[in-house]
């Protein structure tokens, strides 16, 4: 490891000093004795702030200056308010400053407002329609549609559509809301030989929700997916005709039209779908559109629920008209906790001080956690109450006093199933819902090995969203004779797929949920209790074919204290993206439009992000999207993702800053299964080049995925999810369009050689995903050896650990040159935990932070950003970077409003001032760094 400036032993000694030094020298003299040691300790605090020395050396100094020095670009003003005349003429600048002058309410009011009606297309459809009755296929399927729920209910439906601006149908799962509504509307249209007035858009929840429902549809129609039925989501689609016809589309693919569109002229009818399960997305549209029907009168809004609390959402459009679908679901016996453990004489770990685990009997006992109040409160009462009642067994009661009873436990799950398996031998499969991957493939794999659950009998599946849709095709199917399903499932089982033949359900009692704490400005992600809303339609699946049985694996006293509902995500996450696509659509001043939201978020949160969005340089003080910002907004990902992106572009190593960007914003490929986290680590360690870089490792993963010959090998070598890498590599070509669109590039493929003159360069990319994250930046105290002691927040004050997924968590492996490092994600889990980290040295901290400033102290020279990270350095490097910083803030200001593909290859000014600064911000991996002052302890 080089020592080259970090000085790694200063701080290690600067809380205590070698023996000798304690005191004053001798010979001092009452009034210098405590000139002395308020000297020392000055020189004490100072080491403790700075970060270490930087410090380039001469002959890299002059070699920078050469490269940018005397070299002007145009002297453009950028400092001319609102005006913009700094900014050419171009498409950018006009649809940029129409998009940060006026609103949304003056745009829908230049909107065409009827959709045009074409009287040959309608006499066509018509007729093609009539055609298709006869179509046996089509007859066959019908058979099917006439009998559910909604089929009844078709008449009164259209009525209230017909008579009515907004609806809200609610309706029982598998009832038919989401395949049959817009084909009654569609079909009626058609019929009545209006076909070409009829537009209709359902918007899902999720993507592959979108793409099954279209697929149905389709086939209930006899026809292909792409003429009357078709679908849009982030990476892709296939439309159907313009006239008289259906799209199924995620809710941020109708956002994203609205931002050109608002008032949607293309379209007759929207259908919100799913609307109880209050996705941000879904939350923001409802509000949108109770602005957007006041201009478009014509337009019809159709909200659908499930049967939980539609009465709220009919409330918030003005009382408008509900309609429920009636379903038929048989009744569900239903049994808690304490009706399991006396079924499977269950019991749960009894580990105590008489048993040698002293700590962990200590935390079981913790008085000051909030859920060991509660369920002292609550659920221990109710087990004594339970005693005394006699009719459950004393062990039953006594298990239920235990609070390991209240969290989710695999064995008595996998008691229950073989209690279930054994005792009951009627035909119907059996649903289990869990909380997330790690979980089910445990369950899954307990199932598999315990050889009670042979293949000759049981068909099981694990049911998560991460698995690809040809898998998930078979869960609908009815498992063949003689055989039971069993399916493991998260709670998507819960609303958005419907499978028939369930009759047994376990149900968890718990739901993972992201939860945004504003306080310790923290996502965490956690277990929490179902609600009652949740917990009836987990109920509800066992009851769709005959009467059914729900196990929930709480107790009763547990039910009667859950939630109604689960909370709106919109108060649970970060709010950046929202307030980003807020602007874009010109909705106005944060704090007037957010508390038309149906739950708005805290005022606290929205001042976060927009804080945030300010250091981003996205919004100005006057909550003004920026240039920046207006990019920012149009990329469909996190802003410092979009960031990194558009750095990736100019600084020329944009594949792998794409292949970093896609895995930040979707999800890493890695799948790590159970047990095998060790040999996992050594593998990721093997590709990441010793780097001190998940971002790196990321890239390397996508990056050998599609340049090695044997794909299915290296996935399963390297613990890969093909799925996730073939869809990270479709997200890549995607951000392309996105950067074509703004002008950032001159081609689609992101492996174009111009694009990527620097991607081998690894310091860059490290440059530009600092560029990107911060100000998420962390602060590490090393060790002699450069080993990471402690992980603190950039002001200090919050203490972080490296998930142990990352590459920066090994505590033997990993050794440190600098003691920065960029995060994108973190997460408090079972601790608080940084996901994903990048090393980085100071200079590009220094160049890409914010709140550069620079102070002569009695020490020397010291440049701090975002006022807690100082660095020492000399005149000369301070002089270097102030002005290359500089001209990097006008060149970046000047790209940004004059986007254009940047060329590498041709000598030019904006080249040599790029050059300049990739020399620089690179040079601490490459060594140009004096290190003179090394180990001398006088130089404080
Ligand atoms: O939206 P809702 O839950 O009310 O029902 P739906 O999704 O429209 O489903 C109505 C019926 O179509 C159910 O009985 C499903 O089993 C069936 N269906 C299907 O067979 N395949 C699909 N991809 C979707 C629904
Ligand atoms: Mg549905």
């Amino acid at each position: 490891m080089s020592k080259r400036y970090y000085n790694h032993k200063r701080q290690r000694d600067e809380d205590g000093d070698a023996p000798g030094r304690t005191r004053h020298p001798p010979g001092l003299k009452g009034k210098d004795i405590g000139l002395f040691y308020a000297r020392r300790s000055q020189a004490r605090k100072q080491r403790k702030e700075t970060l270490g020395t930087v410090c380039l050396s001469d002959s890299k100094e002059k070699e920078i200056r050469r490269l940018f020095y005397g070299k002007s670009l145009e002297n453009l003003n950028l400092t001319d308010g609102n005006s913009y005349t700094h900014i050419e003429d171009s498409i950018f600048k006009r649809s940029y400053l129409s998009s940060i002058r006026g609103n949304i309410t003056e745009k829908l009011c230049e909107a065409p407002i009827d959709m045009l009606r074409v009287p040959h297309l309608d006499e066509q459809l018509k007729n093609e329609f009539d055609k298709k009755c006869k179509d046996s296929k089509y007859i066959s399927m019908f058979k099917f549609r006439e009998k559910l729920p909604s089929y009844s209910m078709r008449e009164a439906l259209l009525k209230v559509i017909e008579e009515n601006q907004v609806v809200v149908i609610s309706g029982e799962t598998g009832c038919g809301k989401t395949t049959q509504v817009a084909q009654f509307i569609l079909d009626d249209y058609l019929m009545k030989g209006k076909g070409s007035m009829c537009k209709i858009i359902c918007t899902q929840p999720r993507r592959i929700s979108a793409i099954s429902v279209a697929e149905r549809v389709a086939d209930e129609r006899a026809e292909k997916l792409g003429v009357s039925v078709g679908y849009q989501i982030r990476l892709e689609k296939k439309l159907p005709r313009d006239h008289g016809s259906i799209v199924y589309c995620t809710t941020g693919v109708v956002l994203k039209q609205m931002e050109s569109d608002p008032a949607l002229s293309q379209v007759s009818h929207i259908i919100i779908d799913e609307i109880h399960e209050r996705s941000v997305p879904s939350d923001f549209l409802i509000t949108l559109l109770r602005e957007i029907i006041k201009r478009r009168t014509d337009l019809k809004v159709i909200l659908m629920s499930a049967t939980l609390n539609s009465e709220a959402f009919s409330k918030y459009y003005n009382n408008c008209p509900h309609l429920n679908i009636p379903g038929f679901t048989f009744p569900v016996e239903e049994y808690f906790l304490e009706d399991v453990l006396q079924m499977t004489k269950f019991k749960f770990n009894q580990i105590g001080p008489q048993n040698g685990n002293r700590f962990y009997w200590k935390k079981k006992q913790d008085n000051k956690d909030p859920a060991h109040i509660e369920f002292k409160e609550y659920i221990v009462p109710y087990a004594r109450q339970l005693k005394s009642e006699g009719q459950y067994d004393v062990q039953v009661c006594e298990q239920l006093k235990d609070i390991d009873s209240e969290k989710i436990n695999l064995d008595l799950i996998f008691d229950l199933v073989v209690h279930i398996c054994e005792s009951r031998k009627e035909d119907g499969a059996l649903l289990v819902f869990l909380t997330g991957y790690a979980e089910i493939s445990n369950l899954y794999k307990k199932l598999e090995t315990s050889k009670k659950f042979p293949t000759s009998k049981y068909v099981i599946f694990p049911l998560h969203s991460q698995m690809s849709t040809v898998d998930q095709r078979q869960i609908f199917l009815p498992a063949p004779t003689g055989k039971r399903k069993i399916i493991i499932s998260t709670n998507i089982a819960e609303t958005s797929v419907t499978i028939d033949d369930v009759v047994f359900v376990i149900d968890c009692g718990k739901i993972k949920m992201t939860h945004f704490d504003v306080d310790s400005n923290t996502e965490k992600l956690e277990p929490l209790w179902v609600s009652v809303a949740n917990a009836d339609q987990r109920r509800g699946r066992a009851g769709r074919v005959k009467p059914g049985v729900c196990f929930h694996m709480y107790s009763r006293a547990r039910h009667m204290i859950i939630e109604k509902y689960q909370k709106p995500e919109i108060i649970r996450v970060r709010l950046d993206s929202t307030i980003l696509q807020a602007k874009i659509l010109q909705l106005g001043k944060i704090e007037e439009f957010f508390p038309k939201l149906m739950d708005p978020p805290d005022s606290k949160a929205i001042q976060l992000s927009l804080d945030l969005l300010q250091r981003l340089n996205a919004l100005d003080d006057n909550e003004n999207l920026t240039p920046l910002g207006y990019h920012l907004a149009k990329l469909p990902v996190a802003p410092q993702v979009g960031k990194m992106i558009l750095f990736g572009a100019i600084f020329s190593c944009l594949n792998p800053v794409l292949a970093i960007a896609a895995s930040l914003d979707f999800k890493d490929a890695f799948q790590i299964p159970l047990g095998k986290e060790k040999q996992a680590d050594m593998k990721k360690r093997e590709i990441s080049d010793g780097l001190n870089s998940d971002h790196w490792l990321l890239y390397k993963a996508l990056e050998t995925y599609e340049t090695e010959g044997n794909t299915q090998r290296f996935c399963y070598e390297y613990f890969l999810s093909s799925f996730t890498l073939s869809q990270l590599k479709k997200m890549k070509d995607q951000f392309m369009t996105y950067l074509m669109d703004l002008n950032f590039v001159s081609s689609l493929n992101p492996r174009d050689p111009p694009l990527n003159r620097n991607s081998r360069n690894a310091s860059l990319i490290k440059a530009v995903i600092c560029a990107g994250l911060f100000p998420n930046v962390a602060v590490l105290r090393l060790d002699q050896r450069g080993r990471a002691r402690t992980i603190r927040s950039i002001d200090g004050e919050q203490r972080y650990k490296f998930h142990p997924g990352s590459v920066l968590s090994g505590y033997n492996t990993c050794v440190f040159e600098s003691p920065l490092i960029v995060y994108y994600k973190k997460l408090k889990s079972s601790s608080d935990f940084i996901h994903d980290a990048t090393m980085v040295h100071p200079l590009p901290i220094i160049f890409f932070g914010d709140q550069f400033s620079h102070k002569l102290t009695p020490d020397g020279h010291c440049i701090s950003i975002s006022k807690f990270l100082t660095f020492k350095t000399t005149e000369g490097t301070y002089r270097v970077i102030k002005e290359l910083r500089d001209r990097m803030n006008w060149f970046l200001e000047h790209k940004i409003t004059h986007p254009g593909f940047v060329n590498w290859n041709e000598p030019s000014n904006e080249m040599n001032v790029l050059t300049a600064i990739m020399e620089l911000i690179t040079s601490e991996d490459l060594g140009d760094i004096d290190n003179e002052d090394d180990d001398d302890d006088d130089c404080y």
